[in-house]
């Protein structure tokens, strides 16, 4: 990509920070043998497979045998969504989860529900959060899994995690899983010790590591069933020769992600504010899916009678790269199942654009955006619209 461009897709993917990169080079040079041989080299490989699980396990607040490294959020989702639901079914058959969780929720728990499972959706309101009380009434004692997201990827909601998690564990023996991809490195997402979630998933692409790295982290031992059967690796739950280099890659950014989070954090919900703000100013034209009490580093937002897809072909012509609402579905002529849930008024429906900031992303850029921005709507405005 040249090196002049504006990136502003960091939620369907980041760049990798060089000092990842090599980190990931050195450990494929150096330890590139098999952890789990008993040689001196498998020995050594081995040493910082422990240390980069002791540093995620230490970020989240569990402890090292409860980190599960995977081939991302993804594997992760599926990971706990199969392995839950196969090991607790003498507990019972009902699954709860949300209707705007990532489609490697959804389409695990659809499958299930072909299987037999009995699936129960809770719908968000109008800032894409859910309802505590709805769920407190669904919650049951044969739930066996609660999956609910943290940070949407489409709109940045943020959901309430703990105060599902006291509601879900007083009511049920349920297993609560939350896909963290969005928020691990932007807000603070751990483990409590007596209320919080029971399984997190990240994904190493979004905080500046590698494609094909993340983790499923357990707050304690739980009965769920391996998900890769095979050679045992992963404490039995995962198994196949562990791809070490991404693992280190994988903590080391999990690290940086954590030592800059307070400072990336004020410059986000600086960003948020300001574009709230001018994205207000259209008035009619526009209407907003984020909010600012959502997570900053997400604005999302439609404009009436447009198509994304217009929108970001002329944005791109000014160097600027955004999404319509989620790189999962962009490629889709189908409005967002995100969208649905939101209840956004027809013609508005197509006009999604997504802005998602990383660590790469400076004032220029929203500044610059700011700019082009107003432009195209100038430009747009009239003959062109649908
Ligand atoms: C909320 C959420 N969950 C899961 C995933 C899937 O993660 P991965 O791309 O690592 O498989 C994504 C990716 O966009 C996501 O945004």
């Amino acid at each position: 990509m040249d090196s002049n461009i504006i990136y502003l897709d960091n939620s369907a993917t980041t760049k990798p920070h060089p000092e990842v990169l090599q980190t990931f080079i050195q450990v494929n040079e150096q330890y590139y043998a098999n952890p789990a041989s008993i040689h001196e080299a498998g020995v050594e490989a081995n040493a910082l497979l422990i240390r980069a699980r002791e540093q995620i396990a230490g970020i989240i607040g569990t402890e090292s045998k409860d980190v599960i490294f995977t081939a991302g959020g993804t594997e992760s989702n599926n990971f706990a969504i199969f392995g839950t639901a196969q090991a607790n079914t003498h507990k019972g058959k009902h699954i709860l989860t949300t209707r705007i969780e990532h489609p490697s929720v959804l389409e695990a728990i659809k499958r299930l529900a072909q299987e037999g499972f009995e699936v129960e959706y809770l719908s968000v309101n109008e800032a894409g959060v859910i309802s505590l009380d709805k769920l407190r009434e669904k919650v049951r004692t044969d739930t066996i899994l609660v999956s609910i997201m943290h940070v949407n990827n489409e709109m940045g909601a943020i959901q309430p995690i703990e105060e599902a998690a006291a509601i879900i564990h007083a009511q049920s023996r349920a297993i609560f899983h939350v896909d963290a991809v969005q928020s691990f490195g932007k807000i603070p997402v751990r483990f409590n010790d007596e209320n919080g979630p029971d399984l997190i998933t990240i994904s190493g692409h979004k905080i500046h590591a590698l494609k094909g790295s993340g983790a499923l982290i357990f707050r304690k031992k739980l009965t769920v069933a391996p998900f890769i059967v095979g050679g045992g690796q992963e404490y039995g739950l995962r198994s196949g020769t562990v791809a070490v280099p991404q693992a280190v890659a994988l903590a080391k950014a999990a690290r940086l992600a954590i030592e800059a989070m307070p400072e990336k954090r004020l410059q986000y919900e600086k960003w948020s504010k300001d574009l709230h703000v001018f994205l207000g100013n259209f008035g009619r034209d526009i209407h907003l899916l984020s909010s600012e009490i959502g997570a900053a580093h997400i604005v999302s937002f439609s404009v009436n009678g447009l198509k994304g897809e217009v929108l970001i072909n002329a944005l791109q012509k000014h160097g600027i790269i955004v999404s319509t609402s989620s790189a999962c579905s962009s490629k889709q002529t189908t409005t967002s199942h995100v969208i649905e849930a939101l209840n956004v008024i027809p013609s508005f429906k197509k006009g999604v654009l997504r802005l998602s900031f990383g660590a790469y992303t400076t004032d220029a850029h929203i500044q610059r955006f700011k700019k082009v921005f107003t432009v195209i709507m100038h430009d747009l405005k009239g003959e062109n619209k649908e």
